[in-house]
């Protein structure tokens, strides 16, 4: 079959052999924390400070605008993963319902945002760890915390946390999902204690100037600022909810848990991203933010809560992780549906008897992950996964509406309220974020899907299982 017209069956998705099958052991408050532990990461940890000085207080509307793009496409998301409780995602939703070719080129950049995301936080949480070192002058070489660009040579703890993740997971699935449960409390025990200490101090005058900037101003180097760049930079503090999709193979009961996952993790985050960044401005300038690459710990250290500095950033440092985790276990399983299609090797696919995972690709991700952080600064490698997961959600909402206007009759577990509109403003939403993202972000995003199609075009549109070259798995 040519590769322009091989479109997965949506009916038959759901009736792989079941040695193909990844085992079911999640339910839904597994799937929330799955959601919730991927979401809040370094994005409101770290990059707050960043898009501050991006955008100056406007930071908020940042905030706004990114999350109410999010929450069109997690709409999508939830409706198209129940409908396909596969894994896979965004990859195979494309390949169900636009056709190989186009999966191809989402699958490729779900690898590419999984893989830099990893390296992201990795980074972000090194930041907190440098930040204890220092406190405790422990007389660590800065040639050792940082990467080239920062004027070090690698950033240690980056590529350590890498490793370390890949092998909590490779322990399992359902052991790393109860683990990532303890570390999502930490998390937001200590954003809210951020908040209650840092609201008392808020001061309405960092308020002004509201927007220095505008929504978007070039400056005499030729960078994006304003509200929408500082958007396409924080929109990394709102995904993660897609990950949730990418364990719906692994699903108890579909239909109900991914829609509760789904949605309430993305409800969740956005009301606490609301609060922190309020407190954050309230309490501190936004100029004074953007210096710091752990700026909740420098606020508090500002207000003179040293102490509970120190415990912020401690909780940083123990629940980062858990980001990490959600997506290196998403990143395993797009590789294993794309291997499992015939796209890739299909000794990737390999899954350990023991443990029920795909032990190769965790291997892998954990490895690329750990050399990205271990060299690269944590704006660009956030605004290349951004890039990837704007991708993605284009892709998703598009399947959402081209399904409706397909097949109107199937049976949905989730519908998208107003579908016609949540549609197109997702889309649109992810293009105007795209296109304010960095050139030199775009250019990289560009290159590593044209080298991708090349793969495609030479081994996997010939390897795949549709092709009839080779028999299925
Ligand atoms: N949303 C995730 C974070 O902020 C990627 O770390």
């Amino acid at each position: 079959m040519a590769f322009w017209n091989r479109r997965k069956s949506l009916d038959t998705l759901a009736s792989l052999p079941g040695e193909q099958r990844l085992r079911k052991t999640l339910g839904w408050p597994h799937l929330v924390a799955l959601g919730v532990g991927a979401i809040v990461g370094t994005g409101i940890y770290t990059l707050t400070g960043i898009g501050a000085g991006l955008a100056g207080p406007a930071v908020i509307l940042s905030f706004a605008l990114a999350g109410a793009v999010c929450a069109c496409a997690a709409l999508a998301y939830a409706e198209m993963a129940t409908m396909m409780p596969v894994a896979g995602s965004a990859y195979t939703y494309s390949y169900a319902v636009i056709g190989e070719a186009v999966a191809w080129v989402v699958g490729w950049s779900l690898i590419l945002e999984y893989t830099v995301v990893c390296a992201a936080v990795s980074v972000g949480w090194a930041a907190y760890v440098t930040g204890v070192l220092n406190a405790w002058h422990a007389g660590v070489p800065h040639a050792l915390l940082a990467g080239p660009q920062a004027g070090g040579i690698v950033n240690l703890p980056a590529v350590l946390i890498s490793f370390a993740v890949a092998g909590l997971l490779a322990v399992g699935t359902r052991e790393s999902a109860v683990v990532n449960l303890f570390l999502v409390a930490i998390k937001l025990i200590a954003l809210a204690a951020f908040v209650a200490l840092a609201l008392p101090a808020f001061d309405a005058g960092h308020f002004s100037p509201f927007a220095p900037y505008g929504f978007f101003q070039l400056s005499a180097d030729g960078a994006k600022l304003g509200i929408v760049p500082a958007a396409s930079l924080i929109f990394f503090a709102f995904y993660g909810f897609d990950t949730i999709s990418t364990a719906a193979e692994e699903t108890k009961n579909p239909g109900r848990d991914l829609s509760i996952g789904i949605v309430g993790s993305m409800v969740l985050c956005t009301l606490i991203y609301m609060l922190v960044a309020a407190a954050a401005i309230g309490a501190l300038p936004a100029g004074a933010l953007a210096n710091s690459a752990e700026p909740l710990a420098f606020i508090l250290r500002g207000l003179n809560h040293p102490l509970a500095a120190t415990l912020v950033g401690a909780a940083a440092i123990v629940a980062l992780p858990s980001v990490i985790m959600v997506f290196m276990y998403g990143q395993s399983r797009i590789f294993f549906v794309m291997a499992r299609d015939g796209l890739l090797p299909r000794a990737l696919a390999r899954v350990s008897p023991r443990t029920g995972t795909p032990l190769l690709m965790t291997a892998i991700t954990g490895i690329w992950a750990a050399i990205i952080a271990g060299i690269a600064p944590l704006k660009e490698i956030a605004e290349l996964a951004n890039a990837g997961t704007l991708c993605a959600f284009i892709a998703v909402a598009t399947c959402m509406m081209v399904l409706r206007l397909r097949e109107p009759a199937r049976t949905r577990a989730f519908r998208t309220p107003l579908w016609w509109l949540v549609g197109p403003l997702a889309i649109g939403g992810c293009l105007y974020l795209f296109w304010n993202l960095p050139a030199i972000t775009q250019i990289w995003f560009l290159s590593w899907n044209v080298f991708g199609f090349c793969i495609y075009l030479l081994y996997s549109s010939r390897k795949s299982n549709l092709a009839g070259q080779q028999p299925g798995i």
